[in-house]
């Protein structure tokens, strides 16, 4: 453990030396008049003397990505600017050549989408298991990994999600196992699960359970600013020079000093804080999914989540309240507790809400949140619930991500849609498994299925045209 911050530090200095800045960026620390932006500032710097260079990191950048690997257990850990999606596109460009297959789940967040097209690989596709009642996309298992190695045994490498959205975790030991035998990389998307490395009563972080490249969203679960997030590498990756040309081309050459100094702090505090205040939100957790699962008509469906095949963990701060025992539906809900109590959660569904709770809420936050909803189940007693739809197979690929993403494309009405190459995504949300990709077969199944989405109330996520009465094709 170590309680240096050396950029935060090299900043500090900087700033307390009143420097007249006569160097980038334009606001030269006095332009931004607005307090609570101008304080920023003072720490929004660049690569000055003193600050290092996070593309050719040797000074107080690199010290701190080598304490960022220690605290993560890393071979070697780069700090991202633009988020979980740009390690994300990293290990897709740098690891793949045009044509080379990748297994990764079929509703993979869109940033894959992007890694696809950039490297031009061909996705093979891992089912993803489903909760039923409340039709949510939960995890992959490592059978089915197996399996498509088995069958697709060209596959470059394997790039799986975990935890998912809601806070369900895969066996990425046993998946790694699989891949080790297969000699095949496991790379994992745990952008919702950087916490996980701080408390041994969290899922188990994934580059402990064997992945060789595991990317972190720090500012999803932890105190950063948005877009701090960061790339962790096994010793097997850690010298790959192709990793680290390729963080570099997709990074920005003005990376923001205020971003990297709120990871820094970050990986500091939970070093000092971590395993004590995840402790704390562990037991709130346990005690108010209790008080919540008594309520009439709510649940928090922990047993549901916990046996859905593969699923193996679940993030104590992700709660997930079915209302199918109540009369309202979960937009309903969601809105009653944003305009009447000033509860605004992280999604609403048909079936549910997911409530998104930090180390950073104390025992009032969760009460509050709890006497609310208990007020709402209380007034709206009463039984609804939307049933899953059941989604078609998954359609012949004819241009890989890459060949669709360059090809040119029109809309056309759907029902004209028949045999003709799709050039958008659509998807049902949740569970975001999309029925139908850039580059695949538009065949009279799937026809059917888009058209009946058209005429029902689901909420649709990709199409340019959300009522789906038009559908862009390719040429
Ligand atoms: C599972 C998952 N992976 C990756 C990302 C991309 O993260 P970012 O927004 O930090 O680029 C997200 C964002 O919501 C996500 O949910």
């Amino acid at each position: 453990m170590s309680g240096l911050t050396p950029i935060y530090t090299a900043l500090q200095q900087h700033a307390g030396k009143d420097f007249l800045r006569l160097h980038m960026p334009g606001h030269v620390g006095k332009g931004i008049k607005q307090e609570a932006l101008f304080r920023l500032t003072t720490l929004d710097l660049t690569e000055i003397p003193g600050l290092d260079d996070l593309h050719l990191p040797a000074g107080v950048i690199k010290e701190s990505q080598e304490l960022l690997a220690q605290a993560f257990g890393a071979g070697k850990s780069y700090y991202l600017v633009n988020g979980a999606t740009s390690g994300i596109h990293t290990l897709f460009l740098a690891l793949n050549q045009e044509g080379e297959e990748v297994l990764l789940p079929r509703n993979a967040h869109r940033s894959f989408y992007g890694g696809l097209v950039l490297s031009g690989a061909t996705p093979v596709y891992i089912p993803v298991q489903v909760e039923s009642e409340l039709g949510i996309a939960l995890a992959v298992t490592a059978e089915d990994v197996n399996r498509l190695l088995i069958s697709n045994p060209d596959v470059n490498n394997v790039f799986i999600s975990s935890p998912s959205y809601y806070g369900t975790s895969c066996d990425i030991a046993g998946i790694a196992g699989i891949t080790s035998t297969h000699n095949k990389l496991l790379l994992v998307d745990e952008a919702h699960g950087a916490h996980f490395a701080f408390s041994p009563l969290y899922p188990r972080p994934a580059l402990e359970s064997g992945a060789d490249g595991v990317v972190n969203g720090l500012h999803k679960t932890l105190p950063v600013l948005n877009q701090g997030a960061c790339l962790h590498l096994s010793p097997r990756l850690a010298d790959d020079a192709g990793i680290a040309k390729t963080l570099s081309l997709l990074t920005t050459t003005s990376p923001s000093y205020p971003i990297l100094a709120s990871m820094e702090l970050a990986r500091q505090f939970m070093e000092g804080n971590g395993e004590r205040l995840l402790e704390k939100s562990y037991r709130l957790s346990r005690e108010y999914r209790q008080k919540i699962n008594a309520i009439t008509g709510l649940s928090c469906c922990e047993q549901e989540l916990q046996t859905v095949t593969g699923v193996t963990g679940l993030d104590p701060l992700k709660i997930l309240v079915s209302v199918r025992g109540s009369a309202l539906n979960g937009y309903q809900f969601a809105a009653l507790l944003r305009d009447k109590y000033g509860i605004q959660v992280e999604l609403d569904n048909p079936n549910f809400i997911l409530a998104m709770f930090s180390i950073f809420h104390d025992r009032n936050d969760w009460e509050k949140f709890y006497q609310a909803l208990q007020a709402i189940a209380g007034a709206y007693p009463g039984r609804g619930g939307w049933s899953k739809v059941e989604l078609p197979p998954i359609p012949l690929m004819l241009l890989t991500p890459r060949q669709a993403f360059r090809a040119s494309y029109h809309k056309v009405p759907v029902k004209d849609a028949l045999n003709r190459v799709a050039a958008e995504m659509i998807a049902v949300y949740p569970p975001g498994i999309p029925c139908i990709l850039p580059g695949e077969l538009i065949n009279q199944e799937i026809l059917d299925y888009i058209i009946y989405l058209g005429k029902s109330e689901v909420r649709i996520q990709g199409p340019q045209d959300p009522s789906l009465e038009y559908i862009n094709v390719i040429e």
